[in-house]
């Protein structure tokens, strides 16, 4: 039964996250590992940002000017390595036509019986409203429970973030439930819709379903 469950025992099945190309109205998305020298790229655009992405994502300590600071990437990248050595996270940046325009993460990956993970993600502000990352979503999906053999991959989202709703219900992702001031957000707790989706609801994947609907094209 374990074998079943975790066919590769101490593996880290699924590393590194390349995925993609995928077109959507924007251009062609694809997932790549996050490099140390992303850190310039990082730091302007979530410091042009700050308005955009704080509504949305969880309080850090510190202010947001130095923990975006490009003096702060070493530390951001140095836990993205060693989450990545630990098996835990799959950290990996967004790319519209090969420029970095967001990030994407699998993250909190438990094998054994839960065998699941969480997936979050931002989209820098002049690449929205395109698809980019309903395209990154899919393909992260598709490939949490697929390479990565996850079984469950679940999000949480705050219910005020229409955008975000848009890109998981496009994804597939079912609704589970209200986490009542679940975490501290843009200066106090707030409440977030658990979804969810299974390998078993998954049928041939979200990114083949985005393309049966036409909402993306395969490259
Ligand atoms: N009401 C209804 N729909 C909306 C609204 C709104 N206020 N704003 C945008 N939308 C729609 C868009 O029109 C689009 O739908 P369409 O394709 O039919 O036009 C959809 O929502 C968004 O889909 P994409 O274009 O694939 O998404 P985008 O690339 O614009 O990125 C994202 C969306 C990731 C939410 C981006 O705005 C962002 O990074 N926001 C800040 C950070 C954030 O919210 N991250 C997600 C946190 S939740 C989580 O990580 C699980």
């Amino acid at each position: 039964m374990w074998d079943l469950l975790d066919p590769d025992p101490g593996g880290r099945p699924g590393w590194p996250l390349h995925a993609g190309p995928l077109r959507v109205r924007a251009g062609v998305v694809t997932l790549r590992p996050v490099r140390r020298r992303d850190g310039r790229t990082w730091s302007a655009m979530r410091m042009a940002d700050r308005s955009h992405l704080e509504p949305w994502e969880p309080t850090t300590e510190g202010s947001w000017r130095r923990t975006n600071s490009r003096a702060a990437w070493a530390a951001v990248h140095g836990s993205h390595r060693r989450a990545i050595r630990a098996g835990v996270s799959l950290p990996a940046v967004i790319e519209l036509d090969g420029e970095y325009c967001g990030q994407l993460t699998l993250g909190g990956i438990s094998r054994g019986p839960l065998c699941s993970g969480w997936i979050g993600y931002w989209v820098g502000s002049r690449f929205t409203g395109g698809g980019v990352a309903t395209a990154a979503v899919a393909l992260g999906l598709d490939h949490a429970l697929g390479p990565v053999r996850l079984h469950r991959v679940d999000a949480t989202v705050r219910p005020e973030n229409a955008a975000s709703r848009v890109v998981l219900d496009r994804c597939g992702f079912r609704e589970e439930g209200l986490l009542r001031r679940y975490l501290h957000v843009d200066g106090a707790w707030r409440d977030h819709l658990l979804v969810a989706r299974t390998r078993e609801e998954h049928g041939r994947g979200a990114v083949a379903a985005l393309v049966a609907s036409g909402f993306a094209e395969r490259v």
